[in-house]
């Protein structure tokens, strides 16, 4: 698509959100919301915006409709707000409703079933031999964390649809919610004049039929009537779609499903599903890239680089992503291609993460021990290999993306992966993106991007290597590449489809 097609779709889909939108109540659901509140040294009440695309769009898609997003509290000031009119940049604004869980149910909800349970599920990361381990304590997390803080989730959204003189329409996201939907419709049953109609979007890898038969039949049965209460149902990736048709197929009595038509049939109830591939909100992260702060780290980071090639990677502290393969297939790079010792450097940004869950807890350790070996083995004293960065600091991200020479994302599983989207939108070096195939991003961007298997160390070695040797010219096609489709596809496309779908359903 070129620039001029570009702006025309953009029109189309301005023009199809105000349509399909216009006389609708919306009502988003997440378990992070959109706004964090804090206190400040003074005790007055802070606020500050959710970092990400996601929230970008939903907030620009909320800001001229009437719109609630029901989010679980995080902070006490959370849960003193409760709810209320939160201003957006521009002049809009949304409603925000707090839940506010006992802090055991969260615990059993986000630190014992959601994470890990579910997400290391979903992310292929059980071995199956030692893990997982389901026992009474998971049950008790499950029953009385997990099943209740959907419920809560659920009341709060019935409370929304009932009071609404308005068809609404209920837009869930993630992993954290899977019940929510079957509570919602027992609650409002009595309610069936209401014209509801109910999407759900999954960030996260869906595995097949044998990943979910490692879960306990009566949570994967009650996961998946959930899932099959909603209208319209999405993905990341068209294999994500496929193999949650399979595994409906297998692991559900009575249901009817066609491939083809992604549909599913059962309780009477009919769920579409399709993929629509979550992105990066081109527009602002350019304009981020731009400021004055991201060009004060730009030069710190070339201070510390003095000059050599740079890898970047950036991550959260998340088992998932892979980290520790990654620094020791740059140790093997180091081994077999000597030439770049002393010239290249690692630098690891990484956020700490969910450290409420055992698994996360000692992640950082590893990661700092396999990096500390690499730097006593191929370290002197004027060259350290790797660095790592820990800290929350997206425009020090956006700094270092802009300067890489190659981009590693080597993630076991990931449901995106929307670092490897952003980098090629800022990167001033035409840096060369190495992908692991297991990334949802890998979809869009495989033409472009040098693509490997998380597993293979020898090949991620020799494909930083491949990507720190590769010619000017190919580096630059291959950089055009990812831009193009990048920008093509962005977060704006990724709700236009959603919309378009519902608009072509009828929903
Ligand atoms: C992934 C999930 C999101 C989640 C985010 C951060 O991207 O898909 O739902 O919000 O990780 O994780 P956290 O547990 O900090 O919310």
């Amino acid at each position: 698509m070129d620039k001029d097609s570009n702006s025309i779709r953009r029109q189309d889909c301005q023009t199809l959100q105000t349509e399909y939108l216009a006389g609708r109540k919306l009502i988003l659901v997440s378990n992070r919301g959109p706004v964090a509140f804090a206190y400040d040294e003074n005790g007055e009440r802070t606020v500050q915006r959710g970092g990400g695309g996601l929230v970008t769009a939903l907030t620009g898609l909320a800001q001229h409709v009437d719109a609630t997003w029901i989010a679980a509290a995080d902070t006490q000031a959370d849960k003193d707000f409760k709810e209320g009119d939160v201003p957006l940049d521009g002049d809009g604004k949304i409603r925000v409703k707090f839940i506010d869980p006992d802090p055991t149910e969260y615990e059993g909800y986000y630190n014992n079933i959601s994470n890990p349970l579910l997400w290391f599920l979903q992310h292929n990361m059980w071995d199956g031999v030692r893990t997982p381990t389901v026992n009474r304590d998971t049950w008790n997390a499950w029953n009385d964390g997990y099943v209740k803080v959907n419920e809560q989730f659920a009341e709060a959204i019935a409370e929304e649809v009932k009071a609404s003189d308005k068809p609404c329409l209920v837009m869930m996201q993630d992993y954290h919610l899977y019940l929510a939907p079957q509570f919602l419709r027992r609650k409002l049953r009595k309610h069936k004049n209401k014209n509801m109609k109910l999407m759900h979007f999954i960030h996260i890898p869906w595995p097949g039929p044998e990943g979910w038969a490692m879960l306990p039949r009566d949570m994967r049965q009650a996961i998946l009537d959930g899932l099959c209460s909603v209208d319209l149902l999405g993905f990341q990736t068209k294999d994500d779609a496929l193999n949650f048709i399979r595994t409906c197929e297998s692991h559900m009595p009575r249901v009817s499903v066609n491939f083809k038509h992604g549909r599913i049939w059962v309780h009477n109830h009919s769920t579409h599903v399709r993929d629509f591939p979550i992105s990066i909100d081109v527009d602002a992260l350019r304009s981020l890239a731009g400021s004055d702060e991201v060009s004060h780290y730009r030069e710190d980071i070339q201070g510390l680089t003095k000059d050599r090639k740079l890898i970047v990677r950036i991550d959260r502290t998340e088992p998932s992503k892979n980290i520790v393969r990654g620094f020791e297939a740059f140790g093997e790079m180091l081994e077999l291609h000597p030439e770049h010792r002393g010239t290249v450097k690692f630098l690891g940004l990484f956020v700490p993460s969910r450290l409420g869950v055992d698994e996360y807890q000692n992640y950082l350790d590893e990661i700092m021990a396999s990096a500390g070996r690499v730097n006593a083995q191929y370290g002197s004293s004027d060259w350290e290999p790797i660095r790592i960065l820990v800290g929350q600091d997206y425009p020090r991200a956006i700094a270092a993306l802009q300067l890489y020479d190659v981009l590693l994302v080597n993630a076991i599983a990931d449901g995106m992966n929307l670092v490897a989207k952003e980098g090629p939108i800022v990167n001033k070096h035409d840096g060369v993106v190495v992908l692991s195939e297991r990334t949802g991003a890998r979809q869009q961007l495989e033409s472009g991007a040098i693509v490997i298997s998380p597993y293979d160390i020898y090949a991620t070695a020799e494909a930083l290597n491949n990507a720190l040797h590769m010619p000017k010219k190919e580096r630059a096609e291959r950089a055009n590449r990812l831009r193009w489709s990048i920008e093509r596809e962005d977060i704006a496309e990724w709700l236009c489809l959603q919309l378009e779908t519902l608009k072509e359903l009828r929903l």
